[in-house]
């Protein structure tokens, strides 16, 4: 459904207790982000990014508050279990180092999210997939003989597997030369047009503008 939210933080926090002194990494943070979003989260290093996407991609849970994501309720309570399940139907992630697995090729490490949520047709889906990140020449490649924008477009055809809702991005083009990243840029853009809601953490000022809304964090707090 178009111009619904997708995702509500009510008063998100997330507190580290390394030795006695508790660490805020994220202070009541509030947001709300409809379907079809471009956001981008910026702010210095060590303000909570990275901590903030990794709560909104149900990795990691919040100390405080409560959290709706496509539809589903989320707090601190909530099981790292009932977590997954959500996880793999909602969301696909992109990260800096691209996170794909070595020794296996482009079109198995596509076809992985959908070996873990049981679907059938996989192969013909993972070949579409890098066929729509123009990739399909490279399909029996290992990651290691791709390049750095090639090897970002597998992840991005892994994040789309399973046909998510939401693609979290933190720092897609970080590790790339501004010609791919801006490859990247446009294939993220695509695919938020399509309906896909897109949330990248960005230091680039040059992709953060591009968003129709930015989270800035400083110190964990919304600014
Ligand atoms: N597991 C953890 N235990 C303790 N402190 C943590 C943990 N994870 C993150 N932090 C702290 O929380 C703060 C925010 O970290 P986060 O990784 O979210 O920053 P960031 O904004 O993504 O930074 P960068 O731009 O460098 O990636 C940092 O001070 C970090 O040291
Ligand atoms: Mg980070």
């Amino acid at each position: 459904m178009k111009n619904s939210s997708i995702i509500t933080l009510d008063g998100i926090s997330k507190v580290f207790n390394d030795g006695d002194v508790p660490f805020y990494a994220l202070r009541e943070i509030h947001a709300n982000i409809m379907q079809g979003d471009f956001v981008s989260i910026v702010g210095p290093s060590g303000s909570g990014k990275s901590t903030l996407m990794n709560i909104i991609g149900l990795l990691d849970t919040p100390s405080s508050g409560e959290m709706v994501i496509a539809g589903k309720q989320v707090t601190h309570k909530t099981r790292i279990n009932a977590l997954a399940r959500i996880r793999k139907d909602t969301i696909g992630f992109v990260f800096q180092t691209f996170n794909l697995l070595p020794r296996i090729s482009v079109l198995q490490n596509v076809e992985l999210p959908m070996v873990y949520a049981g679907r059938s047709q996989r192969k013909k889906r993972a070949v579409e997939l890098l066929t729509l990140v123009g990739l399909e020449k490279r399909i029996s490649y290992r990651p290691t003989e791709l390049s750095g924008g090639e090897r970002q477009r597998v992840a991005i055809a892994r994040a789309l597997a399973n046909n998510p809702d939401i693609i979290l991005a933190d720092e897609p083009t970080g590790n790339l030369d501004s010609k791919s990243g801006d490859t990247i840029l446009s294939l993220l853009k695509k695919l938020n047009k399509k309906g896909t809601t897109l949330i990248i953490v960005t230091h680039d000022e040059h992709i953060a503008r591009q968003a129709s809304k930015q989270i800035k964090l400083k110190d964990g707090v919304l600014q």
